[in-house]
């Protein structure tokens, strides 16, 4: 690629792998960052160094010129610092911004300085910027802990001449979570004199909306799937910004996450008990084997493996699964393994299921990146029945893992697994549209009645592990949209 087309990006996020993952979030901006590291452009990512972070493994160089910085935020004073560190794995460079005053405590999210902490994320961006002469073409923002990155540039910097030429992106991962706090706050967020630039509603109803105020002022916003840039336009999907989002339909664009086939490839995966590969599928049987034994399940040969991996949240549909699972494992031979944290009362029914069938269902409350890449590789089938699901990357890993999907056609699952067609042997997984009971019910079984059937189960695992979700497509499609920006 001709230097002069290579871009300068600034990239503040909150979370990125394998530092700090809450979710998805974080290994998007991680495989994000890479690729557009990669590929040889100037990626310079900011994202916090808090309390729960295990520093250990980090070597961490301070930055001259960005230590013992102040800003102001209301009334009072934040010192902050900037440092530089390869993130363990990958080696991608980031900067990890210091401020033990927000950023001490163990959790990176609640409490009643949050607001803060996110105010502060995005103005030391920008500054880190001005004081490292970095003029990026691209700011590209993370769901709403950066979302007021856009704002700032209009406002409080908008003198600065470095980002004459800047345009500003902002990618949504999961518009449920927008940053909504009092517009007490508004004194600390250093807008007082820019009420204009806010949404009147909110402010009449002594508001502010994070997520909202960057889906106003972003040059460019973009998703993480077509299917689900169509759908918060609508009430359904769009948790009371699809107005605006209407507004500025023409800048919203939907682009799929990709997968880390490094890391997710069951040839190579070192935490799987037996590489297998599209032309040799007898290595799975043998995963599903040590995942029974390493879950306490009873392992029958012919019993499907049925995995479940999610938050216990209103997004993930486990509801519907608390409708049907009983009467299914009543009435079908299959085990069953849940990994996932959430609302109490889905936890408990998660550990009853376990009660009622110790030798069948197995529940992990704890998140394991060793057991998720053995849960791909050990289970049949992997349930996503989501409510809404912006993209979903299990789904996507399963698929390479010969793990048949089964989902809900919404956002990312829609744009990602087709459904079986036995006639023409084409297809991925098993898709159904009713968010209820009876789809639900009707997936499952017909999911289960797929893999009693030898030569099409073969050929629906076949068509998932052909398919080809890599970065290096959906990282492209980024670099295009911000090129048309500029
Ligand atoms: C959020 C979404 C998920 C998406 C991920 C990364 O966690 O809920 O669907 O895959 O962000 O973009």
């Amino acid at each position: 690629m001709p230097p002069e087309t290579l871009l300068k990006i600034c990239l503040p996020c909150a979370e990125i792998s394998p530092l700090v993952k809450t979710g998805g979030l974080a290994d998007v901006t991680a495989n994000l960052a890479d690729h557009f590291v990669q590929s040889g452009h100037d990626c310079r990512v900011l994202t916090p160094l808090h309390g729960g972070i295990d520093t250990s493994e980090l070597e961490i160089d301070d930055l001259p010129g960005l230590q013992d910085l102040e800003l102001q935020l209301g009334g009072r004073s934040f010192k902050y610092s900037i440092g530089r560190a390869s993130l363990p794995g990958k080696g991608t460079v980031v900067h990890l911004l210091r401020c033990p005053q927000l950023f001490s405590g163990k959790s990176l999210y609640g409490g009643p300085d949050e607001h803060l902490r996110f105010i502060l994320l995005c103005r030391a961006a920008i500054e880190m910027c001005q004081r490292q002469q970095f003029a990026p073409d691209v700011f590209h923002c993370h769901d709403w802990h950066t979302a007021l990155l856009p704002v700032y540039l209009k406002t409080r910097y908008a003198w600065d001449q470095l980002f004459a030429a800047s345009r500003s992106v902002l990618t949504i991962h999961n518009i449920a979570f927008q940053g909504v706090y009092s517009g007490g706050i508004l004194y600390e967020m250093g807008l007082s004199d820019s009420q204009d630039m806010l949404d009147q509603d909110d402010l009449n109803c002594d508001r502010v909306n994070f997520l909202k105020t960057g889906v106003l002022h972003a040059d460019l916003l973009s998703t993480v799937s077509p299917t689900y840039a169509r759908e918060i336009l609508e009430p359904q999907y769009g948790m009371g910004l699809e107005g605006h989002l209407r507004d500025r339909q023409h800048k919203l664009v939907g682009i799929l996450n990709g997968v880390d086939y490094q890391e997710w490839n069951p040839e190579t995966d070192p935490l799987i008990f037996q590489p297998y590969s599209p032309g040799q599928m007898e290595g799975k049987e043998p995963n599903k084997e040590a995942l029974a034994e390493e879950l306490g399940l009873v392992y029958t040969f012919d019993r499907p493996m049925v995995a479940m991996v999610t938050p216990l949240t209103y997004q993930s549909g486990i509801e519907l699964v608390q409708q049907v699972m009983p009467e299914l494992l009543k009435s079908r031979a299959f085990s069953l393994v849940v990994l996932g944290q959430g609302e109490p009362h889905h936890e408990r029914f998660c550990q009853w299921m376990h009660n009622q069938y110790p030798d069948r269902v197995s529940y992990h409350r704890e998140f394991s990146h060793t057991l998720l890449h053995r849960i791909q590789a050990g289970s049949d089938l992997l349930l996503m029945p989501s409510r809404y699901e912006p993209c979903g990357l299990n789904q996507m890993y399963s698929l390479r893992y010969g793990t048949v999907p089964v989902v809900r056609a919404t956002g990312g699952l829609a744009d990602s697994v087709q459904h079986f067609d036995a006639k023409r042997g084409t297809g991925t997984g098993v898709v159904f549209h009713d968010f209820d009971a009876n789809g639900l019910r009707w997936a499952v079984n017909t999911a289960l009645d797929l893999y009693a059937n030898k030569y099409a189960w073969r050929l629906v695992r076949f068509n998932g592990m052909e398919q080809d979700f890599s970065w290096e497509e959906q990282g492209e499609r980024y670099i295009k949209r911000f090129r048309s920006l500029l």
